[in-house]
């Protein structure tokens, strides 16, 4: 087990673009896949990517079973994520709150392609494909912007819709989650 630091905002190292995975089924790639799933499983991050835990290869990882901070979002299956391509199915955008391990205590309203395609591969090297909406279809989009340098506040329309959470949830634009099932960072992609 090996939680690694997630970098934030501001390092560099956030911004370059990642190079695709050349090699499948290795210890190496299987050890850095696992400690992207410790790391984003004691954060309690819904996603991660490679880039996050300052290794510069095209690896994303996301999945959660119930978010309190998104109650009606239905569950995505955990997912390893290499060398990933999305297609977009529809040109139709909506706007929704993100947050990201990198920008911590923070939301962003963010626009994003409603449904796409996307594929790639497993660590063995075995093709995943599927076509999703919503949630799903942002969260991909989130972790596959990392892999490409972007942030998710690099997304946002309008820095009105930028915040800490704290505020935002005072001010009734984020809903706000009771103590007792805080989901910490649960929200952060
Ligand atoms: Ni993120």
């Amino acid at each position: 087990m090996a939680i690694k630091e997630v970098l934030k905002m501001g390092d560099p190292r956030l911004l370059r673009v990642a190079e695709p995975v050349t090699e499948f089924g290795t210890s190496e790639l299987q050890q850095t896949v696992d400690d992207m799933l410790d790391t984003m499983i004691a954060l309690k991050g819904a996603g991660i990517a490679a880039p996050q835990i300052g290794i510069n290869l095209r690896i994303v990882i996301f999945g959660f079973e119930h978010n309190p901070r998104y109650p009606d979002v239905p569950p995505i299956p955990l997912t390893v994520l290499i060398n990933p391509l999305i297609v977009f199915q529809t040109e139709e955008t909506a706007e929704a709150w993100e947050g990201c391990l990198s920008v911590p205590g923070m939301r962003g309203l963010v626009p994003r392609v409603r449904c796409i395609k996307y594929s790639g591969r497993d660590t063995q090297g075995h093709t995943i494909e599927r076509t999703v909406a919503d949630f799903h279809a942002r969260v991909v989009q989130h972790e596959c912007d990392h892999l490409d340098g972007v942030l998710y506040p690099q997304r946002i329309r309008d820095l009105t819709k930028f915040g800490f959470i704290e505020a935002l949830e005072a001010a009734g634009l984020i809903p706000s989650i009771p103590k007792e099932t805080n989901p910490g960072n649960k929200g952060n992609l």
